[in-house]
């Protein structure tokens, strides 16, 4: 469908931009990236990019997880209209690629030794048919808990290791009246949240059977079943005007003490780390129950655009300055995240960086280290959505049972397949 779309786009992207030649020291970033700490993080690299001339022309489309942005790419790309770049995620970098609206970073990958510093991992969905067609900014993972400190400490709370372990804390905060569990209604947090679910009700084997492999069995299995029913179980720590809020506002009640804890991507932390709050001494991270010794990842990248000639030079600019050390440390510290390539040092990171840089590497080493479903690394677009759609649903109480949240689970993934 995208394909369809496209097609026809790039010669009138070309005429477009070619008849501007003020455009070549700029570069025309699309992104999900406005709240506090996310902005924070892309003034690093717009810095970087100002040092050395060039322009930001900044295209932001709010709107966590990214849906909004993409549907203002689609957009912009269909009207011939290619940003310098845009972020993405997994398989969406994979679909654009297969329309053949992709540019070919292949010359400055090979010049800067991408092949050998970046994780094959994240190459699976930044080189198609042997060609380097984004850049990878960061390695983000969901499986994490972020905690208040002085919340843990009021309530006389321990680190969770098991999800009964989990739900005896929340019953604690709630014991003490504050709000257990910090969530925004949304339903790609919602998944985001179930995935970590899914990891430590089934384990590694059947979180990569059912969410990477999409395999039928364990898709309609009683663990998928006794996920939901977890699912079900943390909602109920949830306060009532959860609906609709961005998670940048469930990280601030975190922050504020309102709540103990929120379940989310470490791009969290990048909200504490502008709040000025210190982990060990502010507030904790640790692995969703169940889940240590395996990473659920996902990659911003920067979807890099067949521009024409006038402006490629920007490109090479920013994919450059993106996967230079020195930034991959710099912005990673800000955001949250890990960076992108095995070399960088953990010298700047704070604790809970050095712990996620560390958990990654054991988890690529152990063969324990999967794509999100929620974020983009499980499946395409299509199923993801789907995803999303039907776990929204049951949290919702669209969807009442968790027999049927499986029924309906299993045939939108196998509609969307
Ligand atoms: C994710 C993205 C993160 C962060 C988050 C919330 O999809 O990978 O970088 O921006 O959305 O907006």
């Amino acid at each position: 469908m995208l394909r369809k779309l496209l097609i026809g786009t790039a010669l009138a992207s070309g005429l477009a931009f070619a008849a501007h030649a003020e455009d070549v020291k700029e570069v025309q970033m699309l992104h999900w990236w406005t709240s506090g700490g996310e902005a924070a993080a892309l003034n690093v690299l717009k810095g970087d990019l100002a040092k050395e001339g060039y322009a930001w022309k900044d295209v932001p489309v709010a709107g966590g997880g990214g849906d909004a942005a993409m549907t203002a790419l689609k957009a912009m790309v269909a009207a011939g209209n290619y940003p310098t770049a845009s972020q993405m995620l997994g398989y969406t970098v994979l679909d654009y690629a297969a329309a053949g609206v992709m540019g070919d970073l292949t010359e400055t990958a090979k010049k800067e030794g991408w092949d050998k510093s970046v994780p094959a991992a994240l190459q699976k969905f930044s080189v198609y048919e042997g060609k380097w067609v984004a850049a990878p900014v960061n390695v983000h993972s969901v499986n994490w808990l972020w905690i208040n400190k002085a919340v843990m400490d009021k309530i006389g709370g321990t680190e969770p290791k098991t999800f009964d372990d989990f739900v005896a804390l929340l019953d604690k905060a709630k014991a003490a009246g504050v709000i257990p569990l910090a969530l925004g209604g949304q339903n790609w947090q919602e998944a985001t949240m179930f995935d970590s679910v899914v990891l430590s009700t089934g384990g590694p084997e059947f979180y990569k059977k059912a969410f990477n492999d999409l395999d039928d069995a364990s898709l309609k299995s009683d663990t998928m079943k006794k996920s939901f029913d977890n699912l079900a179980k943390l909602v109920t720590y949830v306060d009532p005007n959860f609906s609709g809020r961005d998670w940048n506002l469930a990280t601030a009640m975190v922050i504020k003490g309102d709540a103990l804890v929120q379940v989310m991507g470490d791009w969290a932390k990048g909200e504490f780390h502008a709040a000025n709050k210190t982990p060990g001494t502010d507030f904790l991270c640790y692995r969703f129950p169940g889940t240590d010794g395996s990473v659920i990842y996902n990659s911003d990248m920067f979807g890099m655009f067949n521009v024409p000639d006038d402006r490629k030079a920007a490109q090479v600019a920013l994919a450059t300055a993106t996967l230079s050390k020195s930034f991959q440390s710099a912005f990673n510290v800000v955001k949250g995240s890990v960076p992108a390539r095995t070399d960088v040092p953990d010298t700047d990171f704070d604790a809970c960086g050095k712990k996620g840089i560390a958990d990654l590497k054991a988890a690529n080493d152990g063969g324990t280290l999967f794509g999100s479903l929620a974020q983009g690394y499980g499946a395409p677009p299509a199923v993801a959505n789907a995803y999303k759609d039907v776990v929204s649903k049951f949290v919702h109480g669209q969807i009442k049972t968790s027999d049927e949240a499986v029924t309906e689970l299993v045939k939108a993934i196998d509609d969307a397949k």
